[in-house]
């Protein structure tokens, strides 16, 4: 049954399912009957302090966090990437968000409220706890949410459509938001929302662009508008560049693309060097070694890059579905080793995750908690207690 509910709604790519479901693994544990505290993370509490982002905690690991649930429709933890040694995650991207013409912003395909995503939303926080910076990411492959009747509408359609993404930012405390425009967007369009999101959100609000690598380089491009003219215009409102040097749009295989970006007059540290996390991802996949090789002469250049971004986290190689996070400890070692931010997890965080965990679980026909059965996690919250 919930191979068909993942099928049908497509929560996740089709991932070959190598193990059985775990949920018909083992006893519930008595834990889930106790009381837990209705939410975690109630939305009452303080916003969490957002550390600026100026370029100074350069060199950035970026990983952006699309698929939510797996092939089960179970939902996916982002804690690993805390709990695990040897990660130092500086950034993480909750995406996609849509702008959906005549209707509401969405996640993915569900409105980010859905029960569906409590497992998402209380992890976030936790990660912010940690000192991780959670960002969202609106816009990516789907078309819509940069069109003429959405964001780079006129000035009564781009307060409509605005409104919403100002809205869930504020609903889920996103520190930051990353602009990836994939279709064609006006360049006073794409001027006007990076203005907006500075002023509504002040100073510390961390805006970045992801466009492929072509388009920093005066290149091919999907946006539409000039790269460098935004740079102009507003470049001191966004804090880096997501450059996607893959699928064709870049090659992170050497140094003479992100040479040429630098020639272009960007400054390295605003220049991330995006990689796709595994083949399955996308083309121009390069081994680890390499991208070694590849950062260790830009740092002899340059002395310091923009960091390394992921795209994107649930099937990164090596591990794969099963230990995603091992990407990531690779990443850290060639770029940050050592700078590893700490998660504090009570029993009590601990129990209020397990009930996220399964009101989170992708089975209601509307998508709304289901909550029938009770559900062992996949994710062993009680083993990541240390306080
Ligand atoms: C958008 O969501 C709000 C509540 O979040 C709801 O009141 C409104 O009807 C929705 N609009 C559309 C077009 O779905
Ligand atoms: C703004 O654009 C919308 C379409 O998105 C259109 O229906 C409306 O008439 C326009 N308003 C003005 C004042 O041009
Ligand atoms: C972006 O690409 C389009 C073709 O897809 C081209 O017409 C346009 O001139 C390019 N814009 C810039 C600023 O390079
Ligand atoms: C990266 O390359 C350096 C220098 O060649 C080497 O010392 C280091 O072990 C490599 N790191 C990884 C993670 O491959
Ligand atoms: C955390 O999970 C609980 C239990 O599912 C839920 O009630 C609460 O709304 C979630 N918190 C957030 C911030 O989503």
């Amino acid at each position: 049954m919930r191979f068909l509910w993942a099928a049908l709604l497509g929560l996740a790519t089709a991932l070959p399912v190598d193990k059985e479901p775990s949920i018909e693994k083992g006893p519930t544990p008595a834990v889930v009957k106790e009381p837990v505290e209705t939410s975690v993370l109630s939305a009452a509490e303080e916003p969490v302090p957002v550390t600026p982002d100026r370029g100074t905690d350069v060199p950035r690991l970026v990983l952006y966090f699309q698929t939510t649930h797996d092939a089960l429709g179970q939902p996916i933890s982002m804690l690993p990437l805390i709990t695990e040694k040897n990660i130092a995650l500086t950034h993480l991207i909750v995406c996609s968000f849509h702008i959906n013409e005549g209707g509401n912003i969405t996640l993915n395909d569900y409105p980010p409220w859905y029960p569906l995503f409590n497992t998402l939303w209380n992890e976030t926080r936790l990660m912010q706890d940690a000192g991780v910076r959670v960002m969202g990411m609106v816009g990516g492959a789907a078309a819509g949410s940069f069109s003429r009747r959405t964001l780079d509408g006129n000035a009564t359609t781009f307060e409509h459509y605005y409104g919403q993404l100002r809205d869930t930012i504020r609903a889920y405390r996103l520190e930051g938001m990353d602009l990836d425009v994939e279709q064609p967007m006006s360049q006073a369009g794409i001027t006007r929302l990076v203005s907006r999101l500075r002023a509504d959100f002040g100073p510390d609000f961390i805006i970045t662009l992801s466009p492929v690598a072509t388009a920093l380089q005066g290149g091919g491009n999907l946006s539409g508008f000039d790269y460098q003219q935004l740079e102009h215009d507003v470049g001191r409102h966004i804090a880096f560049y997501n450059a996607q040097f893959y699928n064709g749009w870049g090659y992170a295989g050497s140094t003479s693309e992100y040479d040429t970006i630098v020639r272009t007059g960007y400054a390295p540290t605003r220049i991330v060097l995006g990689q796709v996390t595994t083949s399955d991802n996308g083309g121009d996949y390069v081994e680890p070694a390499q991208l070694n090789e590849t950062v260790r002469l830009l740092r002899a250049e340059y002395g310091q890059i923009g960091g390394i971004m992921g795209w994107e986290y649930f099937n990164s190689a090596p591990g794969g579905t099963e230990r995603p996070w091992e990407w990531a400890q690779i990443m850290t070692a060639i770029l940050r080793p050592g700078l590893v931010p700490l998660l504090r997890i009570t029993k009590d965080i601990a129990r209020g995750l397990v009930q996220a965990w399964q009101d989170s679980l992708a089975g209601g026909g509307d998508m709304i908690a289901t909550a029938v059965m009770p559900v062992t996690p996949t994710v062993d919250y009680f083993a990541m207690v240390n306080a």
